[in-house]
């Protein structure tokens, strides 16, 4: 099965908190993508290699240390595109590859849209980048996209997973270590009835990501 981490840190429990509230205004609610999408990422990346360089100080020269592999951070649209920024300036020699993909909203089957990957694999570790891990049908293709184009090393980096969607994926891809900052109770069903919500979002969520950073909904 794949590693599961789901952050404890207070800070991201506190921004997740406003991130649910229903009255967080899409400028207030991008800040809080891009903040908690930095400290999910450092803790995502806790396991990267290293290797020992030498630097020279005003005084010395010291022992030092670079990043081995070559990152590319990979946010699905357009939801995961908030959370690229502020990961992007943390490791700034990371690439950056989109993915384009809706649910459809009937199915809620995911549809590429967009994907300009090279032939082959230019990085060592992808980090994927969606805050929301629902069904899990999104994330399971984009890692099928991503071992097709040859990646090796992959990483999930989401925000709020529903129970369906972390199962979904580890059991697909449990080489794929999931990073989140919390996994909620369930998916909403089928409505039965006018005015219940669309199926297949988290409860209690955060409702529709997309919509809320873009100002769409
Ligand atoms: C949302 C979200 C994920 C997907 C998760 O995107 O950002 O990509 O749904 O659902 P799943 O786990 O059931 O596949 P959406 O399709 O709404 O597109 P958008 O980001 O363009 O709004
Ligand atoms: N996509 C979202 O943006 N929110 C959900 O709850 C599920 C899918």
């Amino acid at each position: 099965m794949a590693r599961v981490f789901v952050s404890n840190h207070p800070l991201i429990r506190h921004k997740v908190t406003l991130l649910r509230d229903i009255h967080t205004e899409p400028k207030k609610f991008r800040e809080l993508i891009r903040e908690v999408a930095i400290l999910l990422a450092y803790e995502a990346t806790a396991d990267l290699g290293v290797q020992e360089v030498s630097v020279q100080t005003p005084l010395a020269t010291a022992k030092g240390y670079e990043l081995t592999d070559k990152i590319g951070l990979v946010p699905i649209l357009r939801a995961g595109l908030g959370m690229v920024e502020g990961i992007w300036e943390m490791m700034p020699a990371a690439e950056v590859w989109h993915i384009g993909l809706y649910r459809d909203h009937r199915t809620l089957q995911p549809i590429e849209y967009y994907n300009k990957l090279p032939v082959h694999p230019t990085v060592q570790v992808c980090l994927i980048l969606d805050p929301m891990l629902a069904t899990g049908g999104s994330a399971v293709a984009t890692v099928d996209i991503l071992k097709r184009w040859g990646a090796k090393r992959i990483k999930f980096v989401g925000i709020i997973g529903a129970p369906e969607g972390v199962e979904r994926l580890s059991t697909a891809h449990p080489d794929v270590d999931i990073h989140l900052a919390a996994i909620d109770d369930h998916l909403t069903p089928e409505p039965s009835k006018p005015g219940d919500p669309p199926a297949g979002y988290i409860v209690p969520g955060l409702g529709d990501a997309g919509d809320r950073q873009f100002g769409t909904g």
